[in-house]
């Protein structure tokens, strides 16, 4: 992490630019030092614990390429594997323990160019470079989407540039970035890309072109849906297509899933649909929505006492226990028994209804933790007439999923927890727990972290 924090991949200023937009302005070429080894040594180098402090790690930059001068086609392809420029810029600077490996691996030293344009900085840092200094705090990119129509507000002083700031924010939401949704070229086979997926005992059916799914978050799915209790509410901010909320339906539990993606939305409802998650014929256990999370954190307790849930009646019986139930009723010599069983069972849903959340899924690694602000008065804003605290004597759990380029686990909980504090605007108690779901690049851990959210947090005027 040392190496890749002194490589400045930031992209140039260009203060000038104030009515047009020339994305061929920003170019920037980055010298850095790299290594040429066969193709098959690859995987060893990106795992050895000598090379991964010297591996470059930049966002959306692949520290391995395909040797340009090489046959391309052949097993004995040779590969060019990136190092971070500075503070080794010249082979001098690796460590004896470097250079030894790279022997061992047949490798060469050579210098390659990134060339960074337009399209790899987020909106935020075209901003950043574009805008006065002054102007770059609270340099605006949040907006929301109406249909094809994006609405941001702006401050007098950013007037002058309303129209590259749309320029810029139009570039970068491109929905595939949003949505998070991958790319694909088809290789081999029909261009059919709606899959039926089975994960959890749930059926899930979506267009991998159009959604996200990732199969390797499936034990993070599970693990979350395991610390759910049957009687739970549960808030999943970025839902995709079920894989939390369905499976956490299943138990029992009452979810409110949303996704912004609209396709995500359409194809959750048909998981919710296909998986039967319902409570009674009318009753959905898991209702969808296709909003900004922002929006949806700050509605969802005010829905939640609005229109709560039934209440839980017990693990949903099958076709065969249903007939042994009505037998046993039929024994208990009542003819009424199984009225007066279903009578109470529907007065019990009428009169408990599940009105607290109980937990927030939040994953959405790259940014979750900064919707965490959102989380600031959610039970004092349009819910205050509402005895709130009655109903939140627990107060819900957050889940949050993140990023951290800090390897060591100690490390890593000291950067999430300060991010997560500073969004909330408030320290963390003790009772956190940090959970490392999976290292997702040689510099670069997926974790999630959960704790309660504070009281004075939520109560915030
Ligand atoms: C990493 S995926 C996780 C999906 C699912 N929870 C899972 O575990 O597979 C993040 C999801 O957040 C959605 N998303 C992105 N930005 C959003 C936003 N501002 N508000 C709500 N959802 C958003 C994306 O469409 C995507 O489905």
């Amino acid at each position: 992490m040392a190496c890749t924090l002194t490589l400045d991949a930031s992209p140039p200023a260009l203060r000038s630019i104030n009515t047009t937009l020339d994305r061929d302005a920003f170019k920037k070429t980055i010298p850095v030092l790299a290594v040429r080894v066969p193709a098959a040594s690859t995987g060893s180098l990106l795992k050895s614990d000598v090379m991964k402090k010297s591996l470059m790690d930049l966002p959306k930059l692949r520290s391995v390429l395909r040797d340009p001068h090489d046959d391309h086609a052949s097993i004995s392809q040779r590969t060019t594997t990136r190092f971070s420029d500075a503070p080794i810029r010249k082979p001098a600077a690796l460590s004896p323990e470097v250079h030894n490996f790279l022997r061992e691996q047949s490798a060469t030293l050579v210098t390659h160019n990134v060339n960074l344009t337009y399209d790899y900085w987020t909106a935020d840092e075209i901003l950043h470079s574009i805008l006065p200094e002054e102007l770059c705090e609270g340099s605006p990119s949040g907006f929301a989407i109406t249909g094809h129509l994006a609405h941001m507000n702006l401050n007098k002083e950013y007037l002058p540039y309303k129209h590259i700031i749309g320029q810029i924010i139009l570039d970068e939401n491109s929905i595939d970035t949003k949505y998070r949704f991958f790319q694909m070229e088809l290789l081999a086979g029909e261009p059919n890309y709606i899959v039926e997926h089975h994960e959890s005992n749930c059926r899930f059916t979506f267009d991998f072109t159009q959604v996200y799914w990732n199969s390797r978050l499936h034990t993070e799915h599970d693990r979350l849906v395991q610390l759910f209790q049957p009687t739970d509410v549960i808030a999943d901010v970025f839902a995709g297509v079920g894989p939390f909320a369905i499976p956490a339906a299943k138990r029992g539990c009452a979810v409110f899933a949303n996704d912004l993606n609209p396709e995500s939305a359409r194809y959750l409802t048909k998981n919710i649909v296909d998986n039967k998650v319902r409570h009674s014929f009318v009753a959905s256990l898991v209702r969808a929505s296709c909003e900004d999370g922002r929006d949806f954190i700050k509605r969802v307790v005010a829905r939640a006492i609005d229109h709560p849930f039934p209440v839980y009646t017990g693990p949903k019986l099958s076709k065969m226990q249903e007939k042994e139930q009505k037998r046993r009723s039929k024994l208990a010599k009542s003819p009424l028994a199984t009225e007066v069983a279903l009578v109470d069972h529907f007065t019990a849903v009428k009169s408990s209804p599940r009105q607290a959340i109980s937990h927030f899924v939040m994953n959405l690694p790259d940014s979750a933790i900064d919707f965490l602000d959102c989380f600031r008065g959610i039970f004092s804003g349009g819910a205050s007439a509402r005895d709130l605290g009655g109903i939140y004597a627990n107060m819900p759990m957050v889940h949050c999923h993140c990023f951290t380029r800090e390897l060591q686990p100690d490390k890593a909980e000291a950067d999430i927890r300060q991010r997560v504090e500073g969004k909330l605007g408030h320290k963390l108690d003790e009772a956190v727990t940090l959970h490392m779901v999976r290292s997702v690049a040689p510099n670069k851990d997926m974790y999630c972290i959960s704790f309660r959210l504070p009281r004075d947090v939520a109560f915030a005027q």
